[in-house]
């Protein structure tokens, strides 16, 4: 996979404190790469030094294989972003704000604002003055601003910061929707891990500037699967009757005594039957829920990511 982004040691510091400390982070074509952490982790930091927004202290980043500057103009034509609540003209329209902001970019065709407002649902409303807009429309306003110059990569720092649960929901399909039918890549950061879980392919998790993991979802959530917990008498010979008698090849050894399954959780009291009927002697039997937000919990040091 091509790399849209990448940071190499991307360090960020401010008088004695470490904002950004040593940061790789990788994210390939195609993905929606979900930034997780608590807030004053980092993540905004980060952000700024991939927009050439900042300067990093000691590090790199690189976009579409470029090294990132200031002036790296080039790279920046393909990305659009938002940072923190994206200001509008107030008393100008949707429309309007947009018309501007074409101006800025250098956009020619003006057909270009009636689509992007059709993609974030704002058509009907683009002649209403931005301070008659929600919460909501204005961060679909701002979304509009960063996909109007048809983006490779877009950039969205907390894009669901002061949502009601419905806007919440509309930027997530919003985006799902980008991903898949735009081709356009995403980096979006959260402090709350189930917006994340709900919508990243990918996930990166920082605490106080460090990125603590990186993983795809589908490692995250095998990592966190339920699972029945078998406690018996001979591991072994409970092994080979899960494998021979019930055709359960999905379970592990994880220490002596106890077995971990991953299959047919809800058959419980059969299992336990045909252990102890084939002589293996079941101290307990319990289902594990895995849960995502303890491993975070865990990761992060017992301080809160949600
Ligand atoms: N311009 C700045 N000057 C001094 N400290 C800063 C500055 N910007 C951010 N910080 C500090 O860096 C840390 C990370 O902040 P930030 O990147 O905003 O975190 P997040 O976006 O994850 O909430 C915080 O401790 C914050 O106070
Ligand atoms: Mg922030």
């Amino acid at each position: 996979m091509e790399p849209i982004l990448k940071t190499i040691n991307l360090t960020k510091t401010y008088d004695q404190h470490i904002a950004v400390n040593r940061m790789n982070m990788s994210i390939s074509k195609g993905e929606i790469y979900g930034f997780l952490g608590q807030n004053g982790a980092g993540k905004t930091t980060a952000i700024r030094m991939m927009l050439g927004l900042v300067k990093p202290t000691s590090g790199e980043v690189e976009m579409f294989g470029e090294k990132i500057t200031k002036n790296s103009f080039r790279a920046f034509e393909r990305v659009g972003a938002i940072i923190e609540t994206p200001g509008s003209y107030k008393n100008l329209t949707a429309y309007e704000n947009l018309d501007i902001h074409r101006r800025l970019m250098g956009i020619s065709s003006k057909s270009s604002i009636e689509e992007t407002l059709e993609l974030v649902g704002l058509l009907e409303v683009r002649n209403r003055k931005v301070s008659k807009f929600s919460l909501g429309m204005k961060q679909r306003l701002g979304l509009a601003r960063a996909l109007l110059h048809q983006p490779d990569f877009l950039i969205l720092d907390e894009p669901t910061n002061g949502l009601d649960p419905q806007g919440i929901k509309d930027i997530r399909h919003l985006l799902l929707d980008l991903a898949k039918h735009r081709d356009i890549t995403i980096l979006v950061s959260s402090h709350i891990l189930n917006e994340i879980e709900q919508l990243a392919t990918k996930i990166g998790i920082i605490h106080q500037g460090q990125l603590l993991e990186e993983m795809n979802m589908e490692q995250l959530r095998q990592k966190n699967r339920h699972f029945l917990e078998v406690t018996v008498s001979n591991d072994q010979h409970a092994a080979f009757i899960l494998q021979e008698n019930l055709g359960i090849e999905d379970y592990i050894i994880i220490e002596s005594g106890k077995i971990r399954i991953y299959e047919r959780m809800d058959e419980s009291m059969m299992i336990n039957r045909t252990l102890v009927e084939n002589c293996v002697d079941v101290a307990e039997l319990v289902f594990h829920k895995g849960n995502l937000e303890e491993y975070f919990l865990d990761l992060t040091g017992g301080n809160a990511v949600v």
